[in-house]
């Protein structure tokens, strides 16, 4: 995308000054393992807000990921680096890096992508890369959230969007959003009013982010805009 500024002088009407400023759109690329609603929301909402930034790509670790036909329904380029073809997580991480690379991402959204991952690679992608979880850390790290939260008897649980970190569901927090555990809830009816939180707050994570309103800095996250509240 080209803006174009032009400046004259008023008297003669010549143009003074024309600079032309090249305002290259920001590229996200997008990792999933399944069903990949987290990212159609991050989809729907970037079309329906006319974000300043595309969804460069969807990559999965899995070729049957069902979110990959929604994406590629969409017109968005997908690959799969399906991690069972490498021998190692370091072999593995190394191959997606060269794929999501070949996007110049400018930001790389962990949704729903059911992988832990190698410091070397966290660290390439730092203060760019993004991860939702479904808790309020640092409470329930790691897997069956909605099963930790029930056992533990919390009648508050949630989501959480963060910067990601070499240290598993522990980076700096940049959205969170609670909702009530009833007392009949079981892990799919938890889960569920969970997810309907997670589609409202992850897309304005990722614009926030890629709009450069929030920035990670030293460990912490920065705001140097005001966020957008959409
Ligand atoms: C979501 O609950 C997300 O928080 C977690 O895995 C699930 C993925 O769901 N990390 P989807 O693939 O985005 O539908």
């Amino acid at each position: 995308m080209y803006w174009i500024f032009s400046l004259q002088l008023p008297k003669s009407g010549r143009l003074l000054v024309q600079m032309r400023y090249n305002v290259a759109m920001k590229n996200i690329v997008i990792l999933i393992s399944g069903r990949g609603s987290n990212m159609q929301a991050i989809v729907a909402a970037a079309k329906q807000q006319q974000w300043s930034s595309r969804i460069a790509a969807v990559i999965s670790n899995r070729a049957d990921a069902s979110g990959l036909v929604y994406a590629e329904q969409q017109g968005i380029p997908t690959a799969v680096v399906a991690n069972k073809d490498y021998p190692t997580r370091e072999a593995f991480d190394a191959a997606l890096q060269l794929v999501i690379d070949q996007f110049t991402p400018d930001l790389v959204v962990l949704a729903g992508f059911m992988r832990i991952l190698t410091s070397d690679f966290v660290l390439h992608y730092t203060g760019r890369m993004l991860n939702i979880h479904p808790s309020l850390l640092p409470s329930f790290p790691g897997l069956s959230t909605h099963r930790q939260a029930l056992l533990a008897g919390v009648k508050v649980h949630g989501v959480t969007v963060h910067f990601v970190t070499p240290v598993l569901d522990h980076g700096p927090i940049i959205e969170q959003a609670q909702v009530p555990v009833m007392a009949d809830d079981t892990e799919e009816s938890l889960a569920a009013r969970v997810l309907v939180q997670e589609h409202l707050i992850y897309p304005r994570a990722v614009r926030n982010v890629v709009e450069g309103n929030l920035v990670l800095l030293n460990d912490q996250v920065v705001r140097l805009s005001t966020p957008t509240d959409c």
